[in-house]
């Protein structure tokens, strides 16, 4: 990870006061009661619930989102922004289900930091783990929220060794808990030496908070019964010998994550995880790009984007392009160029998504995430400039683990298909490959999921009922090497080669086979499983 303001005291305070930030774990660990209270102790909401109950209503717009409501996921991500104390916090939503994992990844790169939430009973779960590893990927700091603990959970230390043992990664506790499930009473800060009693009689209220001298402050026995303070002193004596203290250097570069304990529901550690965020969070991050890096305080306005999101109106076919700001003070009606076609935009209608609605974007920093209205010019990958040609780089695409054909049911809408197709392929919902041979397209995804979503919103969104069959394909690898070999390649393989929504030329098979005897006989072609978005 790069620097952070922290030892770049230059940073203007507008962008030293940004934390961006999403938050990954395994459904039912508590996410979008943690982003509630987030909300709540944000100001952006005024009672707990509404995210929810907004949530509800806006999926109740589309078969879509219906069917996003049965299954209890979440597809769609999108950016909140509200402020906490001084700093600005902009959370990035990222999509639970592991169907759409190239999706979270994505979103991961818009992001400086991850809380991981984990269930205090359940420890590290499996979506954890995988989100965990695309964290890892990108070296994004981690800070850890134990939930539940309002709840019969597991022992303290065997929560920490189980992260340390399956995510090979360093913990620190930033807080210690006093007394399990009936008996939770609430946490002593290691931080700042306080003790942070819960408040069980009103979910939404902040707990009480006892400044306290050190461990030996006779103050902690008014407060906590003579047994549990024991197992507290001789638990956190245990700690100090066994677990690293918390070091930022450390915490900043991926191989460290402070936990700190808690109960969303009733409200407890959510704030001292905020100030958590706020504190040791990183700032926002130099932004890796060619020819060159963008630093976040460079006064010229660029960005990127990292989604790109339907309209949820299926009357119109606008889309939202979610564009992380990389660099500068960028202000409503700027000309931004977009760096792809190199033709100029101007950014009128920009949007930032406060928790109470969407709301004009009047001004934004590095950090900040925006939403841009477009239809159909932004794509995932693009980067916008106040003129330079610079491209952000790191933003993949990998290629889908399964493969279907698809067919409009009605034939005369064969070129309404390939329109909904290519709007999915921009959007990133999913591949779409058009074979040298025949008429039909074979459409790629990493989650059958995927598919049922696909038909549902080509059906929703264009009138147009399709039907996904299928494959005689199962793998699919897009082919590198000189524009000369590539063209004699494909020559030569017909009846493997398709394109893909860019153009570029991608070799389909079924058979490992297939892709190792390419290896073999043509070395001048390499086939990929990722490709760069530009
Ligand atoms: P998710 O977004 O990660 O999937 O989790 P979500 O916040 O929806 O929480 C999953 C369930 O866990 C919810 O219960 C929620 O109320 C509960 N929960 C969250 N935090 C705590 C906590 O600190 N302590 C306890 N005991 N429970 C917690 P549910 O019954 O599925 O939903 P609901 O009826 O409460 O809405």
């Amino acid at each position: 990870m790069s620097q952070t303001a922290r030892n770049r005291p230059d940073l203007p305070p507008e962008i030293a006061r940004r934390r961006t930030f999403a938050i990954i774990s395994h459904p039912d660990a508590g996410k979008t009661t943690l982003t509630e209270k987030f909300l709540l102790f944000g100001g952006a909401i005024q009672m707990a619930g509404q995210v929810r109950a907004k949530g509800e209503a806006r999926r109740t717009r589309s078969d879509f989102m219906a069917m996003e409501k049965d299954r209890g996921i979440s597809v769609s991500a999108s950016a909140m922004s509200f402020d906490f104390k001084e700093f600005r916090f902009n959370l990035v939503d990222t999509p639970g289900h592991s169907d759409f994992s190239e999706d979270t990844y994505r979103t991961l790169t818009a992001v400086d930091a991850a809380v991981m939430v984990i269930d205090g009973a359940k420890g590290v779960e499996s979506q954890t783990q995988k989100l965990f590893e695309v964290c890892r990927m990108r070296d994004l700091p981690i800070l850890t929220f134990c939930n539940k603990m309002d709840r019969e959970s597991r022992d303290v230390f065997e929560i920490i060794d189980e992260i340390q043992e399956n995510l090979a990664i360093d913990v620190t506790p930033a807080s210690w808990p006093i007394g399990v499930g009936r008996d939770f009473l609430g946490c002593y800060d290691i931080l700042r030496d306080r003790l942070e009693l819960m408040d069980r009689a009103d979910r939404n209220r902040v707990a009480e908070s006892v400044e306290i001298n050190g461990l030996d402050d006779p103050k902690l026995a008014e407060h906590v019964p003579a047994q549990l303070l024991e197992k507290l002193r001789e638990d956190l004596e245990m700690a100090r010998e066994l677990l690293p203290s918390l070091d930022m250097a450390a915490m900043h570069e991926g191989s460290l994550t402070p936990i700190w304990f808690g109960s969303a529901i009733n409200s407890f550690g959510v704030k001292e995880l905020m100030d958590g965020i706020a504190n040791y969070g990183p700032e926002p991050q130099i932004q890796s790009a060619e020819p060159r890096q963008i630093l976040p305080e460079e006064p010229k306005v660029s960005g990127f984007v990292f989604k790109v999101q339907a309209n949820m109106d299926p009357k119109h076919r606008d889309r939202v392009a979610f564009l992380r700001l990389a660099s500068g003070h960028f202000t409503r009606g700027m000309k931004l160029t977009h760096v792809r076609s190199k033709k100029p935009m101007a950014i009128t209608n920009p949007v930032m998504f406060l928790a109470s609605d969407r709301e004009l974007a009047e001004e934004a920093w590095a950090g900040d995430i925006i939403g841009i209205p477009n239809h159909g010019q932004l794509r995932i990958g693009d980067t916008l400039t106040e003129g330079e040609a610079i491209r952000v780089t790191g933003i993949p695409s990998f290629a889908p683990e399964l493969l279907q054909g698809v067919r409009a049911g009605d034939p005369m809408k064969a070129k309404h298909l390939e329109k909904a197709l290519m709007q999915f392929a921009e959007e990133g919902a999913a591949k779409v490959f058009k074979p040298s041979i025949g008429s039909g397209f074979v459409v790629g995804v990493v989650g059958q999921l995927q598919f049922e979503v696909l038909a549902s919103r080509i059906e929703l969104e264009y009138g147009l009922p399709v039907r996904f069959e299928a494959s005689q394909f199962t793998s699919a690898r897009w082919v590198k090497g000189d524009r000369q070999a590539i063209d004699k390649f494909a020559e030569s393989n017909k009846q493997h080669i398709a394109h893909d929504h860019d153009g570029d030329v991608v070799y389909l098979t079924r058979l490992q086979w297939d892709i190792d005897r390419v290896d073999r006989d043509y070395p001048d072609i390499t086939l990929t499983a990722t490709k760069e978005m530009m």
